[in-house]
């Protein structure tokens, strides 16, 4: 019987014991000390920001920015429609309204010509523009981002799963108004649950940090605004910082993992890699495949399950779901030929090439043979 190959977990083979345990011994655990600064301070850097404020997840860290950026209560703010859920949470829970916007089939990241559309005739007053750099593969930022400054929306880079891409040589999380990054526990980068807003602006972080801890004043209890307890803990930050150390590391055996896949798939049209832009250097979060059809998708992961290998469903439009029926829409179709057909592949930084060649003897099988009798 083989062992279960996850999809993507945590590869926690470095300093992460020796800094947990350094918060009990300094009675460091709670929502500040020395690993929360330290990890803001690298965060920032890697993403050629001048400030990074943590959270306590990229749902938090959305949801800060887009206050930050002044969305407000009435506004509308555009975001991909092929997305994760927290991306248009984030928004409702700023006050606005998402507009679904669609994707292009070259980068699966939100398309400039749909935006262009939307911005030219908006319902209302359009806040931000959220910008998904879809399972670690960059958006087309500069083909968005004179469009946002046009229309006076702030651009804000989802980068959720996005830490160690590049955009023509910048760094993804560098080349918005302001970025967020997640780092859930099936991230490239974890810290169990966190987030990371970055951004140039001094004020902004200033600000952005005071609302993350309520918008308390001083050490009295005055406030200057409505705030939220969203800070991320020292014990998090002990395991971002032993993460962040061996960023390259794990983003190189992620794209390793990837050029495998692409060469077992090369050829075929039933299962077709994500696509990977010459501007971009995916971070080559999840691996993902496009069926021909939802059946077939279904049909993937129950093969994989069958041979004890992970793989997943993955993201559904948003727009088409109860919580957002009603919401306005810009689309073409493309986001709709995802939704239900993108099947996520085992990737994890730590997966072994005897997994990798289980997950590629597993595809080279799919369809299987009909047996005749
Ligand atoms: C595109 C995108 N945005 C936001 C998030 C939210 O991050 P978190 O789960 O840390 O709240 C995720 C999480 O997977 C995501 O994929």
């Amino acid at each position: 019987m083989n062992d279960r190959i996850p999809l993507a977990i945590p590869d926690l083979r470095g300093n992460e014991q020796a800094y947990l345990a350094r918060c009990v011994a300094d009675n460091w655990v709670s929502s500040a000390g020395p690993f929360v600064t330290e990890c803001e301070r690298q965060m920032a850097a890697l993403a050629g920001r001048a400030h990074g404020v943590a959270t306590m997840n990229g749902t938090t860290a959305l949801h800060l920015a887009l206050v930050g950026a002044g969305v407000k209560h009435g506004d509308f703010v555009v975001v991909p429609d092929w997305t994760f859920a927290a991306t248009a949470n984030a928004v409702h829970h700023a006050g606005a309204t998402p507009i679904f916007a669609d994707v292009t089939e070259e980068s699966w990241t939100l398309d400039p010509a749909t935006l262009e559309r939307v911005l030219a005739r908006p319902p209302g007053r359009v806040g931000a523009v959220v910008a998904v750099h879809a399972l670690g593969h960059p958006a087309d930022i500069d083909a968005l981002a004179p469009l946002c400054r046009e229309a006076g929306a702030a651009l804000i880079e989802d980068s959720a799963g996005a830490i160690g891409a590049r955009y023509k040589g910048r760094p993804a999380g560098g080349l918005g108004d302001l970025a967020i990054f997640s780092f859930n526990g099936n991230k490239t980068v974890t810290a169990g649950g966190g987030g990371m807003v970055v951004t140039d602006d001094a004020d902004m972080a200033r600000r952005l940090r005071a609302l993350c801890a309520q918008a308390r004043i001083g050490a009295e209890y005055r406030y200057e605004a409505i705030g939220f307890n969203y800070r991320m803990t020292n014990i998090n930050a002990a395991v971002l910082l032993a993460q962040i150390e061996r960023l390259e590391e794990m983003v190189a055996a992620k794209r390793q993992i990837a050029l495998h896949y692409d060469d077992a798939l090369s050829g075929r049209n039933d299962l077709v890699a994500m696509p990977r832009r010459p501007w971009a250097e995916s971070a080559c979060w999840l691996y993902s495949v496009l069926c021909r059809n939802e059946d077939d998708a279904r049909a993937l992961v129950r093969h994989m399950a069958e041979r004890e290998i992970e793989a997943r469903l993955f993201w559904r439009t948003l727009s088409d779901q109860t919580p957002y029926a009603g919401a306005p829409t810009a689309l073409s179709g493309m986001a709709a030929r995802l939704s239900g057909t993108v099947v996520s592949l085992p990737c994890s930084s730590s997966l072994t090439a005897e997994q990798q060649v289980r997950v590629v003897d597993a595809l080279a099988h799919f369809p299987p043979r009909r047996r005749v009798h």
